[in-house]
Parts: C-alpha cells; sequence; structure tokens
C-alpha cells in the first residue's frame, strides 16, 4: 500500500504514527487529507538508515553526534532541507524534521520499503495523539486503509523535537528525551526564534471535554473526572490513575489513554493534577497546559 501511494498507519515507539512515502507529494496529500490537517502544518521523516540524513538535509557535526547517540529513538531533528525533500512535507519551510523511530515494526516496514516515511501523529488534526491500535481506528476508521496493530507504544507521548543551531539546540516540543539528556552535547534553550512551528498551537491535544490543571483537585461538580498522580479520587465521579507508583515514565505511557477514557465519561469537566516538572514530567505538562489552553 505505501508503494501505491496509499497511507498506512503505523506503531512507533511514541505514539502511532499515519505513514506514507515522503518522497511523493501525492503520497503526502493523502496523509492531510486523512488527518484533516492544514497543509501549513509540516511533516515528520522518518528514516530507514542513517545514510538518508545527507541525502535529506545537510547535517552539522552536532546533528550527526545526535543521530548518533538518539537514534533509533524518540528525538526528531529539524535541520536545513536539500532538495529532493517535498514541498508539501516542509510546509515550504527551508527546514525538515527527520528522525530515526526504535520500534522494531516500523523498522521493518521502513526499511523493507527502504524510502523515508513521511509520519504525523495518526489522529485527526488538534486531537489527542493515538497510543494503541484501537485509538487509531477511533480517530480514522473509513478514512485509511491499514492499520499495522503493535500493540501499545512504550513512550507514549510524541518525540522531543529540537532544532539544531551550529552550537546550540532549541526545544519546540519537550519529550520522552529530556533537557538534561541533551545539554551533555550542547546549549539547550526554549522558545519561539528563528523557525515556525506549526505544532506549537496552543489548542493541540485537546479532548472534547473541558480540562483544567489543578495543584490541589478538588471536584467542583458531580460529573467531574480526575487526571491522577497522587490523589485517591475522593468525590469525583470518575478518576484514571497515571501511575501507582509515582512513576513519570509511567505516567506519560498512560497519559493520552487515559485522557481518552475521560474524553469519553460524559463529564462536564475533567481535573488534571499538576504533576512535578523535572525529566518527562516537562512534556506530560507541556501536553495538559494545551489540552487545557
Ligand atoms: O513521536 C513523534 O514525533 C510522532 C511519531 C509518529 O513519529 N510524530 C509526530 O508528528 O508527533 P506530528 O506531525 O503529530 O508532530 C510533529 C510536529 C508538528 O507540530 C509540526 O508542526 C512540527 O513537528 N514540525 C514538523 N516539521 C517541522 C519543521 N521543519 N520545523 C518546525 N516544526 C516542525
Ligand atoms: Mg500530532
Amino acid at each position: 500500500m505505501l508503494a501505491e501511494g496509499f497511507s498506512v498507519a503505523l506503531p512507533t515507539e511514541t505514539v502511532y504514527g499515519l505513514a506514507a512515502d515522503a518522497l511523493s507529494p501525492a503520497a503526502c496529500a493523502r496523509i492531510f487529507e486523512a488527518k484533516d490537517r492544514p497543509l501549513s502544518d509540516p511533516l515528520i521523516v522518518h528514516i530507514p538508515s542513517l545514510d538518508w540524513l545527507d541525502r535529506l538535509v545537510v547535517a552539522s557535526p552536532l546533528a550527526l553526534t545526535l543521530a548518533e547517540k538518539f537514534w533509533p529513538g524518540p528525538l526528531t531533528l529539524v535541520l536545513p532541507r536539500k532538495i529532493m525533500v517535498p514541498d508539501i512535507v516542509t510546509a515550504g519551510q527551508e527546514t525538515v524534521a527527520v528522525r530515526m523511530s526504535s520500534h522494531p515494526i516500523f523498522q521493518k516496514v521502513v526499511q523493507n520499503f527502504a524510502k523515508p516515511l513521511a509520519a504525523p501523529s495518526a489522529n485527526r488534526f488538534g486531537r489527542i495523539s493515538p497510543t494503541t491500535a484501537a485509538h487509531v481506528l477511533s480517530e480514522l476508521d473509513g478514512r485509511i486503509g491499514l492499520i499495522l496493530d503493535g500493540g501499545p507504544c512504550t513512550h507514549g507521548i510524541e518525540s522531543t523535537i529540537v532544532h539544531v543551531l551550529d552550537d546550540r539546540l532549541q526545544i519546540l516540543r519537550p519529550g520522552p528525551i529530556t533537557e538534561d539528556d541533551l545539554r551533555i552535547f550542547a546549549n539547550v534553550f526554549h522558545g519561539p526564534a528563528g523557525v515556525a512551528t506549526p505544532g506549537g498551537l496552543m489548542s493541540h491535544y485537546a479532548p472534547r471535554t473541558k480540562l483544567v490543571i489543578e495543584e490541589n483537585p478538588t471536584p467542583h461538580g458531580p460529573r467531574n473526572g480526575l487526571l491522577s498522580w497522587t490523589r485517591n479520587g475522593t468525590g469525583f465521579y470518575q478518576t484514571e490513575f497515571l501511575s501507582q507508583s509515582n512513576n513519570l515514565q509511567e505516567a506519560a505511557t498512560r497519559l493520552y489513554g487515559a485522557m481518552r477514557r475521560l474524553d469519553g465519561a460524559g463529564l462536564d469537566l475533567i481535573i488534571a493534577e499538576a504533576l512535578p516538572e523535572s525529566g518527562i514530567g516537562v512534556a506530560i505538562m507541556e501536553r495538559l497546559r494545551k489540552a487545557a489552553a
């Protein structure tokens, strides 16, 4: 199906992606169509092997160091594009986002395909990323021809995205590779500069139910749900526990599934308990703030 220009949902170690031939503009257009994604939002290109890096981008020594250290894995590098990358992939920007997935099924598919695959998260635009095949089905049923079920995703939130500058890294999206992991290799800074980040839209990762973040959640009404980090859920209509053992990694893995269940429970408000902003907690809180916006 990929060779014929169709899109296919594939598991990765972060979230499920909707993949298509990254070098075919027509195939990539099918991704935008299935997701209702605006053409102004560029795609991440997933490469089968490291030798593709040089063909697609201008890779600085720092970029190569990061690729060797963190690939395959949940780190996306934004680098100057080469001419081979179609405009539809970059949304006309001069940079392209590249990563190499460590998921064994994704790897097998992309290596057999032997070309890069463009793959955004396999959800409708602006909605919660899928971490199981069933989530993909609920988002894109009838719009895509195939989902490869690889079980639940290990990380559960999307890759860290960094804009690689000569001697510095700009974190465009926090994720499983943390600021501390990256600081070993270069200075790290946050915030907007130099590169357009459409996914930085405030409304990303949104459930349909209103969501607020509180330090010490208490119910405001009879049909409130709790997204719990330490609380026991007394007084709440429904509670989803992110990690009974206070493990941030487990909380990340469970986050989107828990949000989906609460969103489907007919609640009038979801109250998310604030998590500690250390390690992957930074990425979890960023997703919760966007869900609340
Ligand atoms: O973990 C992940 O990264 C997953 C899996 C499937 O690989 N993919 C993913 O893709 O999260 P997507 O499209 O849902 O999110 C990618 C984000 C978007 O917000 C997009 O705007 C941004 O990356 N992006 C893509 N190319 C960019 C570029 N050249 N410069 C800046 N931001 C870019
Ligand atoms: Mg996405």
